[in-house]
């Protein structure tokens, strides 16, 4: 049996390839999960804070997909796992019972304890946990036993793993390394992946599918605000206008991300400033005399956290989640043809 049709058995709403929205932390809310999947994608929700505002996206959710047949309801649910109150969380799931938990952002251990509570609560939910090393692939599959396992690599927007490297190395070592010992956990590819180039050499890296974040900001169904989407839509040469750096998270107060994470996001003045040596009590306080001045006009070139990943400069127009679905999986085939027939 080939990997999708492993995750077919049990989202057997996809087409081929696999593609899923990102679980993007506050952004990507039940509009966009219920579009993905409708598309014929995973929809995913991202991690939120409240679990009261979380349990509304999820009912948003359930209705506009009732009519979809299906044991569980038809998306992921991303959680970021460290800090996060586990039986708070079961109780969500065990409610709600999403065909796919997204687990990232912990050690081994802990995401052992996460599985084991999710597979209690909710037998039918499948566990997926996002990470971005061989060695965590390794730890991760002997502790946890995971359904699948997403592949992050560096050029991700949002917050990731400071230390990784691309998609191009990640995947083939974590599937040679994995198939070494004996596992087969269907991989899944994120990170610079925005169109379906991006998405055809994942699946020759060995990935069964795709993950899309920053693609997804251009979503019609996104809740970015109109400067973010300006920001996203006006950006080019992502690996020159992005950066990955713990400042994003230490300016606006302590820092709750372990060590081993920061962020990529749109280069701005607070990380130009960091860059250049100063340090975060000089630029707070530089950010806070600026917002605090009526007559300076803070942009958000100076200071707003634009999570955005390498990809950013291919996205340019804005979109509905179905035809972006659409156009990736056309353009993968399309990829993948093209690369076969010049062979
Ligand atoms: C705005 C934004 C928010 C994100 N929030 C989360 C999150 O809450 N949990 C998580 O595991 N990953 C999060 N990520 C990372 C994604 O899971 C994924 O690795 C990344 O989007 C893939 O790279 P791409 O943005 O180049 O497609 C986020 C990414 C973005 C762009």
């Amino acid at each position: 049996m080939s990997s999708f049709d492993t995750l077919k058995k049990y989202l057997p709403w996809i087409q081929s390839p696999l593609i899923a929205n990102a679980p993007m932390s506050g952004i990507a809310k039940s509009n966009l999960a219920t579009a993905v999947t409708r598309a014929g994608g995973l929809g995913q929700i991202g991690f939120m804070d409240s679990l009261q505002d979380l349990s509304k996206e999820l009912e948003t959710a359930k209705e506009a997909l009732a009519d979809l047949e299906s044991q569980t309801l038809p998306i992921g649910l991303g959680v970021i796992v460290f800090g996060s109150p586990i039986d708070a969380w079961m109780t969500l799931f065990a409610k709600y019972k999403p065909a796919v938990a997204w687990l990232s952002f912990a050690s081994a251990d802990e995401l052992q304890i996460w599985t084991e509570e999710i597979r209690r609560s909710s037998p039918q939910t499948r566990v997926w946990i996002q990470l971005g090393s061989v060695q965590a692939a390794v730890e991760v599959a002997r502790a946890c036993r995971p359904d699948a396992l997403v592949l992050q690599g560096i050029d991700a927007g949002g917050h990731g793993h400071e230390d990784g490297a691309s998609i191009v190395s990640l995947v083939p070592e974590i599937a040679d390394k994995l198939s070494a010992l004996g596992f087969t956990i269907p991989l899944i590819a994120a990170g610079g992946i925005v169109d379906g180039r991006g998405c055809a050499a994942a699946l020759t890296l060995g990935a069964s599918g795709a993950i899309m974040g920053t693609r997804f900001l251009a979503a019609e169904e996104t809740a970015i605000p109109t400067f973010y989407l300006n920001a996203i839509l006006e950006a080019s040469d992502g690996g020159q206008v992005t950066a990955r750096s713990r400042v994003f998270d230490e300016i606006w107060g302590p820092n709750f991300w372990p060590e081993t994470y920061d962020g990529r996001c749109l280069k701005n003045t607070v990380y130009e400033k960091y860059k250049a040596g100063g340090s975060i009590k000089e630029i707070r306080s530089w950010l806070s005399t600026r917002m605090n001045d009526p007559a300076a006009a803070l942009h958000v070139k100076d200071m707003g956290s634009v999570w955005a990943g390498t990809g950013v400069g291919l996205v340019t127009k804005q979109g509905t989640a179905a035809n972006i679905m659409q156009e990736v999986r056309d353009d993968t085939r399309k990829h993948l043809n093209r690369a076969r027939l010049s062979l």
